[in-house]
């Protein structure tokens, strides 16, 4: 195949990329918390009950911004119930996924999480069945100093010090007929205009997050986005985009050049974002937050997600392979690339429920997924920078052209992250990277990940399949880098670079 040359320009910078960007989500369903990060009966539990193998492997994913409770869970839930002494906490019907949620995991247990995990948390609110004052009082709960009402029931939950929690999402998918207590656009931004007010008047240091559009296939896409924007104003700081991709067809190729879609998803959603700062004659620019998105679609069915009245079922536990991986390499690919508009960004899920991570009684399986957000996870630190690619491509019938290596990179200090998908189904490819502005003067660290077919995948008998290893096809010639890439594989590649400016 004829060789793809990727142009890197320190100049032709696109923002600093945000450490949100490599956010998760944590949602009460399944067996995402119970059985997934908390699971006091297990071996591997700690002093607080989370699962230390679980976090381990978490842990070397580096998340950032922790989305919880949900998700379509949040639109039922009543922070409430799940604080104070666990053996008063009352066991909930919970209508989302119908399920029994016993909640034993509530706000302290996930904030005690995520000082462990180093994750920033980021709470939804319940803007279906809950209340704008709900909201307010949870902000109050986690934020406040003691000496009033809520700040005083966190202390005597054995917190007397904040939780700070500066990200609110002002409920989740409520576009979505399927949410709970779903209502039309105008409704929704009534309701989330007057939260982020009573929120942010508790604590105006919060940044909250509206609900944009679920789905790009809904009837009301865009334009739902359009009318809650318009109302609510600069009580939001983000707008919400979700998106889960799936392979529809059996089409590799096809299937891979889905990212193309989310390029497309996301510069929609900023230029209606920038409308709406025009119409509205705002100072404030919107940005996004993508704070869900993955791989999904063998278990994107109503039965996978029916719990039938019982606790901690396997519910959406999507078995993921090779060219999954490709796509989720994609999506990253793209938020970096638009990292001067996308902020947020979450991976749904982390464990369990549509994740990296299986649990299975005392054992765990890291699947495919799981390995190219292990080789971006350490290199994301610096700015975006714009690539300019020249090689071949093709056609998708279902998202038009792509070319076959899809790229991105980020200008760290004194370092240049290279992250390449190769979209082949059955070539190698030679990629030469040329610097421009920097000199290339040695590799730092270089890692692939590849397996034998787009449909290998790692099982419990067999956890070993698809997995990260160096990467040795690769040569400095001049200042350039010439990378052989085998097919269908995720490559990432960090430099040490002089900067000739
Ligand atoms: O991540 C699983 C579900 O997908 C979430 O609960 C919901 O927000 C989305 O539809």
């Amino acid at each position: 195949m004829d060789q793809t040359k990727v142009i890197l320009d320190r100049d032709y910078q696109i923002a600093q990329v945000d450490p949100r960007l490599f956010g998760g989500f944590l949602e009460h369903i399944g067996r995402a918390v119970y059985e997934g990060v908390y699971d006091p009966q297990s071996k591997h539990a700690d002093q607080y009950g989370f699962r230390k193998d679980v976090l381990n492997c978490l842990k070397q994913l580096c998340f950032t911004a922790m989305r919880y409770p949900g998700g379509n869970f949040a639109s039922g839930y009543h922070w409430l119930d799940g604080v104070g002494p666990r053996a008063t906490r009352p066991t909930i019907r919970e209508l989302a996924s119908q399920s029994i949620e016993p909640n034993q995991f509530g706000t302290d247990e996930f904030m005690q999480l995520s000082r462990i995990m180093n994750w920033t948390p980021m709470i939804t609110v319940n803007l279906g069945t809950g209340t704008p004052e709900e909201a307010r009082n949870w902000v109050e709960y986690c934020n406040s100093p003691i000496g009033t009402k809520y700040a005083n029931l966190r202390a005597e939950n054995g917190a007397t010090e904040p939780h700070d929690v500066k990200l609110w999402c002002l409920g989740n998918e409520m576009d979505g007929p399927w949410q709970q207590g779903h209502v039309p656009a105008d409704h929704y931004a009534i309701r989330s205009q007057q939260a982020a007010k009573l929120m942010k008047d508790v604590d105006p240091s919060i940044e909250t997050v509206v609900c944009g559009s679920a789905e790009i296939g809904l009837p009301t896409y865009m334009e739902w986005d359009r009318t809650v924007l318009e109302y609510v104003g600069d009580y939001a700081d983000y707008i919400s985009l979700h998106r889960y991709i799936g392979k529809w067809n059996s089409d590799t190729a096809d299937y891979l050049a889905a990212t193309n879609s989310v390029d497309q998803q996301i510069e929609v959603a900023d230029a209606l974002c920038r409308y709406i700062q025009a119409k509205t004659r705002s100072k404030k620019r919107i940005h996004l937050a993508f704070d869900e998105w993955n791989v999904w679609y063998r278990t994107q069915n109503a039965e996978s997600v029916n719990g039938h009245g019982k606790f901690a079922q396997h519910l959406v536990e999507e078995e993921y392979n090779l060219e999954d991986a490709l796509v989720v390499a994609g999506f990253l690919n793209s938020f970096i690339r638009h990292a001067d508009v996308v902020k947020i960004a979450n991976l749904a899920q982390i464990v369990n429920v549509i994740a990296p991570i299986l649990t299975r009684g005392e054992q765990f399986l890291l699947q495919s997924i799981y390995y190219p957000l292990l080789i971006y996870a350490r290199r994301l630190d610096g700015i975006a920078l714009q690539p300019i690619v020249r090689g071949p491509g093709y056609e998708s019938p279902s998202y038009g052209f792509v070319h076959t290596i899809d790229t991105s990179a980020v200008l760290g200090n004194g370092v240049l992250h290279t992250f390449l998908v190769n979209r082949s189904t059955d070539e190698s490819t030679t990629i030469q990277i040329a610097a421009a502005g920097v000199q290339i003067k040695s590799i730092k660290s270089a890692e692939q990940v590849t397996g034998p077919s787009a449909a290998a995948s790692n099982t419990f008998d067999k956890p070993n399949t698809i997995c990260n290893q160096k990467l040795s096809n690769i040569k400095l010639d001049d200042g350039k880098a010439v990378i052989q890439m085998p097919p269908l594989s995720v490559a990432a590649i960090s430099f040490h670079i002089d900067d000739k400016s």
